[in-house]
């Protein structure tokens, strides 16, 4: 067997181990899809030189396209509350080529995203967490939390399963049904005015959507203004 794909097995493997014993947090069977990693990392490549921070990177699925597209002065720092996925994660960093190669720009915190210093201190925020687990309150802090983390004019993007929701209030029974439509709530009225792109990616399992959202300042409602549409900024290849 290739050194590559034992590697991505072990990484399956683990992801399973936790997603068992931390479904809550782990929130997915499997790590994201190259496809569903890329849209997450699609404004990585944009302008430059920024500060981006990954919010749990898991095995480090995502991380492998955001460093694919971070530019020389780009600086990266990963937030994970899971100590295996830490620790897997600094193992990728000591030993694969392309993450050493950006490893003296690269940080890891192993905490929980909340903790972080509340200062706008990132240009691009990607986030993998499983938002669908938590309650709604949880998940209005979560996206205030990266608001204040974000600088004028940054960008978070996040992915959700599309329809999942929907799908999972039919089969639920009442509190549940309204603890995600609490979710829905939450987060069309915080994020649903500041979206820029919407990405659909089929090739996932199960099948996503990528919400790329920008914050511009003294913009509270939409359209979003020219100054702060998507787009706009110049672009590296993103392969
Ligand atoms: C759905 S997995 C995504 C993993 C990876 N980004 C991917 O796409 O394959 C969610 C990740 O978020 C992490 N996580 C959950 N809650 C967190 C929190 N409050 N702060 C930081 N990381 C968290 C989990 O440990 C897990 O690694």
């Amino acid at each position: 067997m290739s050194g590559r794909l034992s590697s991505r097995l072990s990484e399956y493997r683990l992801f399973v181990r936790e997603y068992v014993r931390n479904f809550r947090t782990t929130g997915a069977i499997l790590p994201s899809s190259r496809g569903l990693a890329r849209a997450l990392s699609r404004y990585v490549a944009r302008g430059g030189p920024k500060h981006v921070l990954e919010v749990g990177p898991g095995t480090g699925a995502v991380t492998e396209q955001i460093i694919a597209r971070m530019g020389p002065e780009d600086r990266l720092d990963l937030v994970e509350l899971n100590g295996s996925f830490v620790e897997r994660l600094r193992e990728r960093f000591e030993t694969e080529p392309a993450f050493r190669q950006v490893a003296p720009r690269c940080r890891i915190f192993h905490q929980a995203v909340e903790d972080l210093p509340a200062e706008p201190t990132y240009d691009v925020i990607v986030s993998g967490l499983p938002l669908n687990n938590f309650t709604p309150e949880e998940v209005a802090r979560i996206v205030a939390v990266l608001r204040g983390l974000l600088r004028p004019g940054g960008t978070l993007s996040f992915f959700e399963y599309i329809g999942i929701r929907l799908a999972r209030s039919w089969l639920a029974r009442r509190e549940e049904r309204r603890r995600l439509r609490g979710i829905t709530r939450v987060l069309g009225d915080m994020l649903g005015p500041h979206q820029i792109r919407r990405d659909w990616i089929w090739p996932n399992v199960p099948p996503a959507w990528v919400h790329h959202v920008r914050f511009c300042p003294g913009h509270a409602g939409s359209p979003a203004p020219p100054s702060c549409a998507d787009d706009l900024a110049p672009r590296r290849p993103s392969g």
